[in-house]
């Protein structure tokens, strides 16, 4: 996809961070947009910038892990616009924590936000792009989708399993010989909210009004806060998305050490190795 001006995009997450700079990217090339989150006062702040600027904006307050949820996306975008053109499946939570500790609810809140998210997006949108003949789907992996680091596991799994996803939606499109693009998106850190994920999670009143578990997050926030300040900034990462959208490309590594990891990982399946990422510090800064 190569013109963008009068175009639909959808993108979810668009509250904040990564998907608030890709509906900042979209509307700086005249795009037509469909916001959408979970966080409603944010979205409200994030729509009304946007309007500011010019922009032609949806807001559609959504939650990607529920399949109503993101059918009123898919009705609200068509009934607006008539049409979409771009579908960047964004939203996403953080998920951490050593395997034989997690418990299902907190599975469940990784698996459908950041998995279930992506499922109902393709599920939903592709046939449009398909019959309309243009569109591209951008899908937002993580550098953890193509690395598996021991404290990360929610997160690993639902981050391979969306560069799964993705590379299957390429193959089927090409074997459908339909006129749409898909990229996968795996960034290292970025400068976003992403390490404040807890604040999108449903969790009883007792949990979030436990003095211990305020303090825990208040840490998280400062200690993390202070690190992905540090980190790339999600306007770089949306410049190359559109980058990548315009070129065809599939894979999108914004971090190009990343190429050594994912070179160490094959070496290691194809010589009998065994996998040796020690934690999320070996996700490469650049
Ligand atoms: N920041 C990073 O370092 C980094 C690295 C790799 C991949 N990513 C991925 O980028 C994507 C965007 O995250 P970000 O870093 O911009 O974080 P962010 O927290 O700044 O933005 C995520 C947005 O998703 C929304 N969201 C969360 N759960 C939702 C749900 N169930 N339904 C709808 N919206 C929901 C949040 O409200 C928020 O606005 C995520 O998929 C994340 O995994 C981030």
């Amino acid at each position: 996809m190569k013109d963008f001006q009068g175009k639909v995009a959808v993108i979810t997450g668009a509250a904040s961070g990564i998907g608030f700079a890709l509906a900042e990217a979209a509307a700086a090339r005249g795009m037509k947009l469909v916001m959408a989150d979970i966080e409603q006062g944010a979205l409200d702040g994030a729509v009304e910038s946007l309007r500011q600027q010019g922009a032609e904006v949806l807001g559609v307050v959504t939650d990607v892990s529920s399949a109503a949820s993101m059918e009123r996306l898919e009705a609200a975008t068509l009934s607006a616009f008539g049409a979409v053109h771009l579908v960047c499946n964004n939203a996403g939570v953080g998920g951490g924590g050593c395997l034989w500790e997690l418990e299902p609810d907190y599975w469940q809140w990784v698996l459908g936000a950041n998995l279930w998210g992506v499922i109902h997006g393709v599920r939903l949108f592709t046939r449009h792009l398909i019959a309309q003949g243009e569109g591209h789907i951008v899908n937002t992996a993580s550098v953890a989708g193509l690395m598996s680091a021991p404290g990360t596991g929610p997160y690993t799994v639902t981050k391979h399993a969306v560069v799964a996803l993705s590379e299957v939606l390429h193959g089927e499109l090409r074997n459908a010989n339909a006129p749409v693009g898909v990229s996968v998106l795996c960034p290292s850190f970025v400068d976003t909210k992403i390490y404040l994920a807890e604040r999108n999670r449903p969790l009883p009143d007792e949990k979030k009004n436990d003095p211990a578990y305020i303090e825990e997050q208040k840490l998280i926030g400062e200690m993390a806060g202070a690190f992905f300040k540090t980190t790339l900034s999600p306007a770089a990462v949306a410049e190359q998305v559109f980058a990548a959208v315009e070129q065809e490309s599939f894979y999108i590594l914004t971090h190009p050490g990343v190429k050594d990891e994912v070179r160490k990982r094959m070496d290691a399946i194809l010589h009998d190795g065994k996998p040796s990422v020690s934690g999320p510090e070996a996700f490469p800064l650049a």
